[in-house]
């Protein structure tokens, strides 16, 4: 199924409760073709206003860390755990919190052919939801960001720190792990693009160093 096909599914899902107050479905977007799929938690308000993952402010300290590694989002793709807002609405006004596990596995029906259909050589797992959803239902994010771990839908997943973690711990002496998250990703996206070289057959070059071997 091509991936506008599977957007033009999930825009009706109501599949758990989340369907019930979302404005959009936040699909996904970016590069298709892209080696490296970014998975988030979850849309917040801008989000879930807009339609388009990642553009508040933990989207714009994204965009940075990108950038800093002289990326664009069209040179990714950016999806997320569930595809509408979590948010606690008890006080009336709504809250953003962490998707349940039911939630995110409810979401696995668009997140999985996502995947499969993007065929990414690695995933960046942005934040502890997506890696326990993607790599291991125990993952430790601060102690297990940076590494490499198999994962079932990309040759290998990779998580780094929520933009919207390092913005609550950043202070005046502290970049609050933003050296860490421009890292990640530029640990992510190398070795995407040598296993894509590699899937092409062009030999790596020299300064390219030595891909994890027991991984690939
Ligand atoms: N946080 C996420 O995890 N995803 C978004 O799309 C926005 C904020």
């Amino acid at each position: 199924m091509s991936l506008d096909a599977l957007r033009a599914e999930a825009l009706g899902c109501t599949l758990c409760p989340l369907s019930a107050r979302r404005t959009h479905v936040v699909f996904g977007e970016g590069n298709p073709t892209s080696p490296l799929v970014l998975v988030g938690e979850g849309p917040g308000e801008q989000e879930d206003r807009t339609g388009r993952p990642f553009v508040g402010r933990a989207g714009q300290l994204l965009d940075q860390a990108l950038l800093a590694n002289g990326l664009t989002r069209e040179q990714v793709y950016i999806c997320n755990t569930v595809k509408c807002r979590a948010a606690d609405w008890s006080t009336g006004k709504p809250v953003n919190r962490a998707p349940t596990e039911d939630e995110a596995r409810a979401c696995r029906r668009w997140l999985v052919p996502q995947l499969a259909t993007i065929r990414p050589m690695v995933i960046l797992c942005v934040g502890a939801p997506s890696a326990r959803n993607l790599i291991r239902k125990d993952f430790k994010i601060t102690q297990e960001r940076g590494k490499y771990f198999p994962c079932e839908h990309a040759r290998t997943a990779i998580a780094t720190l929520h933009p919207a973690y390092v913005l609550r711990q950043q202070s005046a002496t502290n970049d609050g792990g933003y050296g860490l998250l421009v890292s990640d990703i530029a640990r992510a996206w190398e070795t995407a693009r040598k296993l894509l070289e590699r899937r092409a057959g062009k030999p790596e070059r020299a300064e390219d160093g030595v891909v994890q071997p027991t991984l690939f």
